[in-house]
């Protein structure tokens, strides 16, 4: 059987429940298709462009379904491509119902929505209510007057109570609170001046909230990314924070109780009454505030994001593989009886997965991909799988500042220079872990621009897009794609990798990551060579094993003697064991 035909007799492990509706038949009373997913996200100003402006759209996605498909994702998440003046890249939302007609028509959506139904992959979209844009009609007409029906929509501090107290902005340096002459008020807002915070308290808001959400849920939309989340509720009594707060942001920021309450409405409004799920960008400050969030019981989101792991990797200094372990090992502990949690290292939000957590020199770069890619979705909790590493695609250089469009990386340059800051030290870390990093063009082919337009690109192209390409590696048996297929298949093959109990072997190895998984018969060892070099090691689980139990493995062989091997420099490989 081909790839394609054996995609299809998995699919055909879908019972249909309603339309657009399906869920798998693993048997087992907590299984969930949002559970037994593999989650592939999708920067669509980057993904493909159709017509030519240089600004990937919808019908370029559409080209691309039959490319989706073969990758045997499950699910794919998009982020915002709703109206939007773009000044954040579309997590600046000016129309909840409309679509940046960059991006396409509504048409085009519906027929983008379909083709991945019809080839079994669910769509998640962004949902980015901590903020709106400042173009949003709420908002203009909220700044008219305090007597508009859209001023309480906002966050207000009036300015004959004085200055406001301090609130950290995460985008601008000079603080969260913005003032309009008009209504001779500051309004807040947690990123940009430019994306006023949303005023949750009030129940109005919350009502357009649920109505925005069910008019996508009706356009067959099966689930939703929570932007910034964790945000929306404000202590509303305004408090003044102690100096230096911020470098405790999500504590005092984050997770005010109202929440859990907005939450309760949202599942009870909306996502019980659809076959949905939701997850929020963040966990707030705790393994308890994470489970508040995401236990099934509570009735509030499906799943969760954290960020701990991938802020493992967020400065210049190499993180260690020990930390790492440690990270993974205490959040899937944490999480063995209820809940639920993606599994990523890597986002729109960050620098390329090689390049943060792999090797992306020319010889460790195609290894050290597909061995991030085995760990990733042999883990318990959704594999969260950026556009781009599929291929090993890598950080692109840039080397001033004048080479970044990114809002972001604006502000924290400004907010360098005020802190008097090293600037090439600076320069230096936002070259490694700026996410612009992560949003070039996809790379499709070695024709001009990489395929991704016959416009100009609205990104720089990575250069090496000429050897890091989806037409090259469709060829090579060995390249990173190949690879990552064949995991897919594997995941969705094998329960156990979804489900199954998680034991860490080796713990304090500092080269290796080894784990098992294992469910109800079936037993499954991940072997992990996290380094450059050949790495011997010995373990019980390995004693009556052969090469002719590997399940996947990036190396053509493993040499099993009497409960050892030698991994090769990032070799990564299942066994089946039981
Ligand atoms: C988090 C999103 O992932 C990021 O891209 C965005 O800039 C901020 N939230 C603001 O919406």
């Amino acid at each position: 059987m081909n790839i394609l035909g054996s995609l299809r007799h998995i699919f055909h492990r879908y019972t249909k429940k309603g339309e657009n509706s399906y869920v798998m038949s693993s048997g087992n009373k907590n299984s969930r298709w949002w559970k037994e997913g593999i989650l592939y996200q999708i920067y669509p100003q980057s993904f493909k462009d159709s017509n030519g402006d240089g600004f990937g759209d919808l019908n370029g996605v559409i080209d691309k379904l039959d490319y989706l498909e073969s990758l045997g994702i499950t699910i794919v998440w998009m982020n915002p491509f709703y109206e939007s003046p773009l000044i954040d890249n579309g997590y600046d939302v000016s129309d909840y119902r409309a679509i940046l007609p960059r991006f396409g028509k509504m048409q085009d959506f519906e027929k983008m929505i379909k083709g991945m139904h019809k080839r079994g992959i669910k769509f998640v979209m962004d949902l980015v209510v901590n903020h709106s844009s400042e173009e949003h009609p709420w908002f203009k007409e909220a700044k008219k007057s305090r007597e508009s029906p859209f001023y309480d929509y906002y966050h207000w501090w009036p300015a004959e109570n004085g200055q406001p107290p301090y609130r950290h902005s995460l985008f601008d340096p000079n603080g969260a609170w913005e003032y309009v002459d008009t209504v001779n008020a500051y309004y807040l807002h947690t990123f940009t001046k430019h994306q006023p915070d949303l005023n949750w308290e009030n129940p109005k808001l919350r009502k357009e909230i649920f109505d925005i959400m069910k008019f996508w849920a009706n356009k067959g939309v099966d689930g939703y990314r929570l932007d910034a989340f964790q945000f929306v509720s404000k202590d509303i009594t305004w408090p003044n924070f102690p100096e230096g707060h911020e470098k405790e942001y999500v504590k005092w920021y984050g997770m005010r109780p109202q929440l859990h309450g907005y939450l309760n409405e949202m599942y009870n409004e909306v996502l019980s009454k659809y076959d949905v799920f939701a997850v929020a960008e963040g966990t707030g400050n705790s393994f308890e505030d994470a489970h508040n969030l995401v236990d099934e019981s509570r009735n509030e989101l499906q799943m969760a994001y954290h960020f701990e792991t991938i802020n493992l990797s967020s400065t210049l200094a190499r993180y260690s593989l020990f930390d790492f372990k440690q990270a993974f090992t205490k959040w899937d502990q944490s999480f063995t009886e209820e809940g639920w949690l993606a599994i990523f290292l890597a986002n729109h939000d960050n620098a390329r997965l090689v390049d943060r957590f792999g090797n992306p020199s020319e010889r460790f770069r195609t290894v050290s991909t597909q061995l991030l890619n085995t760990f990733l979705m042999s883990m318990r909790g959704t594999p969260y799988l950026y556009y781009g590493d599929e291929l090993g695609m890598t950080n692109i250089d840039m080397p001033h500042i004048s080479d970044y469009d990114d809002i972001e990386a604006h502000g924290r340059y400004q907010a360098a220079l005020k802190a008097n800051a090293d600037m090439n030290e600076f320069m230096n870390t936002l070259n490694y872990n700026s996410r612009e990093n992560g949003r070039t063009p996809m790379q499709w082919d070695s024709s001009d621009h990489a395929g991704f337009t016959f416009g100009t690109p609205w990104k720089k192209v990575n250069p090496n897009y000429l050897n890091i390409n989806v037409a090259l590696q469709k060829k090579d048996p060995k390249s990173v794609l190949n690879h990552f297929r064949k995991m897919t298949r594997v995941r969705k093959t094998n329960l156990v990798l979804v489900y199954g109990k998680y034991d860490l072997l080796l713990p304090n190895h500092e080269q290796v990551y080894a784990f098992t998984r294992q469910m109800n018969d079936t037993k499954m060892l991940i072997l992990l060579n996290f380094s450059e070099g050949e790495v011997l090691i010995e373990l019980d689980e390995l004693t009556g094993l052969s090469s002719k139990n590997c399940v996947i493995n990036n190396y053509d062989d493993i040499n099993i003697v009497s409960g050892s091997t030698t991994l090769q420099p990032y070799q990564a490989t299942i066994l089946k064991m039981l």
